[in-house]
């Protein structure tokens, strides 16, 4: 027979109690995390989300207790009544904040009994856990586990940090809506079907960008949102079809103005972990990132940059170099300190890596030391390109003895991806990275349009609304206007920037785009006729139209911050419920099938 809660109430939670309340009388509840019977003596690990507080059941002082307590088992829910006594000397558990005393049991209650469990939920080792499957399916025993539960309550603190921020500069909080119109982000939409207008469909935002540009049209200065956003695009480990954003925007400002709240949301927000960040972010262009990072968010933590030697190999009739120099491509390398001793099979591996970005192959220099102290250089280039050649290189990308040089050629934005991509990955592998650094940076004009070779197409980098920078607006408008230089679009920068810490993107945003002029423009420039682009943003180019104020802002990655703040590198260890890599919840099988009925009615057929 269960107990019932009637009128008992908890007096304390099971992570609150010391030594101050030694003597008190005490009511817990919560889940048996453990329980160990010594005979006369019965411990039970009593577990809520605060906490862990150790329960003794002893036959002498409490036998109907003690009896009852023989039947519990793991996850069983309960109530404790008794006193907080002084653990004996030897028997404390610093590790536990409630580790100085345990509860003298007088009376016992058991609300509810529970299954074993699919898997063990507290391990030693994150790499011991059950599979994540098998725990996103019984999510809600998961998040029993005192690691997740931290991190979901750090969540809180952290949505709790960014409103305090935003309030406390004067930015109001306006919710916008969820059925909505597309708004592109460069992702696909998630549509709903209309029951009452069949055959018509709402989006699912993308982001709330269009609605937050028309809060600025409006007047309402200085918005806010805490923004659920869909976005149906491939995953990745830090990509959730559905996820948050803190979303800002404000009227009359410029590029300095929206890094300032940028910088001061996050630096608050870091707080919540000691971290300082500076008060002043560094800031580096897009090119200068590509150049120097292979990468549009360059990891700070370590250096590894990555050297140019195409000037080096000018003169090269190695075909391969001289190819790729002659079709406007570059030869560019990373130094690995101390990685002489790659073996064959690493650099194999590392050339595969490579490979997945679009290298052809990966060169290497070992600057290594035969027996003696003599200097040897190995490389699989000596053949093509002879000994003074390869010494040449080495010294050219800074190698000293000892290390390793690995080499990409090709197009730019291949050697960029894949030597970019090369640089986290060896970091990673040999552990060239301080955990406990936090460096940030604002990168900024990146490029206004990207280019889609397939289609010789321009897709908009950042959204379609984001504006160009006043220095290339004429190379913008002929580019967009004479057929005869639409290449000029690929060299359009745009105010467009974003916050980076770590290595991830946590924040992006951009001046926008405030004359309809332009924005027709940009419609334009994106392939869009005027009767689709009227179709698709009417409404907004009308709003245009109305005095809008110069406007920017940007919206952060709430999971982001928060891997950043949890030291996780798995975006679902921030979420409550997440989906998996391939966008489905476990836990409630989702998505999944409707009735005919409800299709018939909404006049949708599935082929
Ligand atoms: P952007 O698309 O750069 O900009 O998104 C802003 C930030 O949101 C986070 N983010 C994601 N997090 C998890 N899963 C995803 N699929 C995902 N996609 C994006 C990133 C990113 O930096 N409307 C513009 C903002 C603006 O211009 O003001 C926008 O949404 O941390």
């Amino acid at each position: 027979m269960l107990d019932t809660l009637g009128s008992l109430e908890r007096s304390h939670t099971c992570g609150e109690l010391r030594e101050a309340q030694v003597g008190e009388s005490v009511v817990l509840m919560g889940w048996v995390a453990k329980k160990r019977d010594f005979g006369v003596f019965t411990f039970i690990d009593l577990r809520d989300r605060h906490g862990l507080t150790q329960v003794v059941v002893s036959e002498e002082t409490a036998s109907e207790a003690h009896a009852k307590a023989k039947n519990l088992r793991g996850e069983f829910v309960i109530a404790v009544k008794g006193e907080v006594v002084s653990r004996a000397d030897g028997t404390r558990n610093a590790k536990l904040a409630t580790g100085d005393v345990e509860i003298k049991v007088s009376e016992l209650l058991i609300f509810n009994d529970a299954k074993v469990p699919p898997f063990q939920l507290e391990v030693a080792g994150s790499e011991n856990l059950a599979s994540e499957d098998t725990r996103l399916k019984y999510r809600y025993l998961d998040l029993r586990r005192a690691a997740l539960q931290q991190n979901i309550i750090m969540r809180a603190k952290a949505v709790k940090a960014i409103r305090e921020y935003f309030d406390g500069r004067g930015f109001l909080e306006i919710e916008t809506p969820i059925l909505l119109k597309s708004t592109p982000e460069g992702a696909r939409d998630f549509i709903v079907p209309s029951r009452i207008h069949t055959g018509k469909f709402f989006a699912l935002p993308q982001s709330p960008q269009i609605l937050k540009q028309i809060t600025m049209i409006a007047g309402l200065d200085r918005y806010y949102q805490i923004a659920r956003c869909f976005r149906d695009e491939d995953l990745r480990a830090d990509r959730q079809p559905e996820f948050t954003q803190l979303d800002m925007e404000m009227s009359f400002v410029n590029r300095e103005q929206v890094y300032r709240e940028m910088e001061g949301m996050f630096n608050h927000v870091l707080k919540l972990i000691g971290v300082d960040l500076p008060s002043e972010w560094p800031r580096m262009t897009y090119a200068e990132a590509m150049r120097r990072y292979g990468s549009d968010k360059p990891d700070l933590r370590f250096g590894m940059e990555l050297q140019d030697l195409s000037e080096s190999l000018k003169e090269t009739d190695f075909a391969p170099f001289a190819d790729t120099l002659k079709a406007g491509g570059e030869i560019k390398a990373i130094v690995v300190k101390g990685k002489a001793d790659y073996s064959r099979k690493q650099t194999d591996e590392l050339q595969e890596f490579v490979r997945r970005y679009g290298a052809g192959a990966l060169a290497w220099i070992k600057v290594g030391t035969a027996s003696g102290s003599e200097r040897v250089l190995n490389s699989s280039l000596t053949k093509v390109l002879g000994e003074p050649k390869i010494e040449e290189l080495a010294s050219k990308a800074g190698a000293g003895e000892g290390d390793a040089v690995l080499i990409v050629a090709g197009k730019k934005s291949v050697v960029a991806a894949a030597l970019g991509a090369l640089r986290n990955e060896v970091a990673r592998r040999e552990n060239l990275i301080d955990r406990s650094k936090y460096e940030c940076l604002i990168v900024t004009e990146f490029p206004m349009f990207e280019h889609d070779e397939e289609t010789d197409t321009y897709v908009a980098a950042h959204h379609p609304f984001t504006s160009p920078m006043d220095e290339d607006l004429e190379l913008f408008r002929t580019g967009v206007n004479d057929p005869s230089q639409h290449h000029l679009l690929g060299q359009v920068r745009s105010k467009a920037y974003d916050a980076v810490i770590n290595g991830y993107e946590c924040a992006g945003g951009s001046i926008r785009i405030h004359q309809q002029e332009v924005q027709a423009l940009n419609f334009k420039a994106l392939g869009m006729s005027p009767e689709s682009a009227r179709e698709r943003f009417g409404f907004f180019l009308d709003a245009l139209e109305y005095g809008t104020p110069p406007h920017g802002g940007f919206a952060a990655g709430i999971e982001r911050t928060c891997m950043i703040l949890c030291g996780t590198e798995n975006i679902r260890d921030v979420m409550a419920f997440p989906k998996t890599a391939s966008a489905q919840d476990l836990m409630m099988d989702s998505p999944g099938e409707v009735d005919e009925s409800q299709l018939k009615e909404l006049g949708v057929k599935v082929t």
